[in-house]
């Protein structure tokens, strides 16, 4: 490649919570993404915020080392330095801004603060370089307006997608979000975090049906995930108390009927903002949609009502610096740039 063909470097920062990530894109093609995933909180049933700020501190030098050295390109052709702002854990934050700002100063170049959830929205246009062993990944993108069910660790939105940098939550969790009720339920399971990935396994074996869990009333696009996990809390302590063993017994069909209750909740209210907004090409992201039972719903879903559904890859989904990579690459087109007293927001909303 020549000088010429080489625009738009972008390097992303990614550490808003247990994930230290590093991305170099050319426009939105991402041409490496290095994460380094902590396992430090396992045996936690959470994220420790000091743990988590004091391991991106050993991992990040490293990471973005790699990141740039796997792209080919060398630190003189990055024109940007993309990073997330928030939302997040502060001390986690810290990191990637401190870290961006620094180096950003060293390169002489511009600075795009990225807000994270907007991210998760954007990661569907990520594009990977030609390559005959990915293809037709990346290739289909959403067309504009769209709506995008960004479901993860720490929000639950519905967003109403314009443009690139012209997005609205229209619907949001009025307290725990999907991932976290994943992540509880498992834990009252005894299943280590984060335990949505091995919900979603142990559920490929049960019964979905078996179980079933109330699902809460709420008006208008909102979402709420605290009740079921009361409810599923109380259930399983009532049968552990006449068979220790109940969860041990039964996991497999504890986790299928879980994940359908969750599941259903979201497609539902997907289905009602599609309605309301008319839109029908329909998007998912954020760990959460990494769920092969959200995915098989919004699948299904979209048969049915002739939806055109779009879900990023599976490693593009839980947290990645891909995402603020492209996010940040639209922000440089229209030079919206941070000043280098930008600081983290560990709540951000846009
Ligand atoms: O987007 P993400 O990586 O981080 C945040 O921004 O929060 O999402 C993490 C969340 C965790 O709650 C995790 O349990 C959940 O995504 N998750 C899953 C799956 N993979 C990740 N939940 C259900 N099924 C999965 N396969
Ligand atoms: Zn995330």
């Amino acid at each position: 490649m020549n000088d010429k063909q080489i625009n738009n470097v972008i390097l992303g920062i990614e550490t808003s919570c247990d994930e230290t990530s590093a991305s170099v894109a050319m426009g939105n093609t991402v041409l490496t993404n290095v994460i380094a995933t902590q396992e430090v909180h396992k045996n936690f049933g959470g994220v420790v915020p000091e743990l988590a700020s004091r391991q991106h501190q050993k991992n990040i030098i490293p990471v973005v080392n790699e990141a740039i050295r796997k792209s080919g390109l060398s630190k003189n052709q990055i024109q940007a330095v993309a990073f997330t702002r928030g939302p997040g854990l502060p001390g986690s934050l810290m990191v990637g801004v401190s870290f961006a700002k620094s180096l950003a100063l060293a390169l002489g170049v511009p600075l795009v603060e990225v807000n994270h959830m907007q991210a998760h929205v954007l990661s569907l246009f990520i594009a990977s370089p030609p390559n005959p062993l990915s293809k037709g990944e990346g290739e289909q993108h959403p067309s504009f307006p769209y709506l995008c069910l960004t479901v993860s660790g720490g929000h639950t939105q519905i967003v109403q997608v314009k443009d690139y940098l012209d997005m609205e939550v229209i619907g949001e969790t009025l307290d725990d979000a999907a991932g976290e009720a994943f992540d509880k339920a498992a834990k009252i399971m005894n299943l280590p975090y984060p335990g949505g990935p091995l919900i979603d396994k142990y559920a490929r074996e049960g019964n979905l049906k078996r179980f079933s869990f109330p699902e809460p009333q709420i008006p208008g696009l909102d979402f709420s995930f605290s009740g079921l996990k009361t409810a599923f809390l109380y259930f399983v302590r009532e049968q552990s108390k006449t068979d220790k063993d109940f969860v041990e017994k039964n996991k497999n069909d504890l986790c299928a009927s879980i994940q359908e209750t969750i599941v259903n909740i979201l497609v539902k209210k997907l289905q009602k903002a599609s309605e309301q907004t008319g839109i029908k090409e329909i998007a998912i992201a954020g760990g959460v949609s990494a769920n092969s039972g959200l995915r098989n719903a919004v699948n299904e879903a979209a048969k049915k009502l002739g939806w055109n559904i779009y879900i990023p890859p599976l490693r593009y989904c839980t947290d990645n610096a891909a995402m603020i990579a492209v996010a940040g690459y639209y922000k440089f087109l229209k030079n919206d740039f941070a000043p280098q007293t930008a600081a983290p927001m560990a709540r951000m909303s846009f």
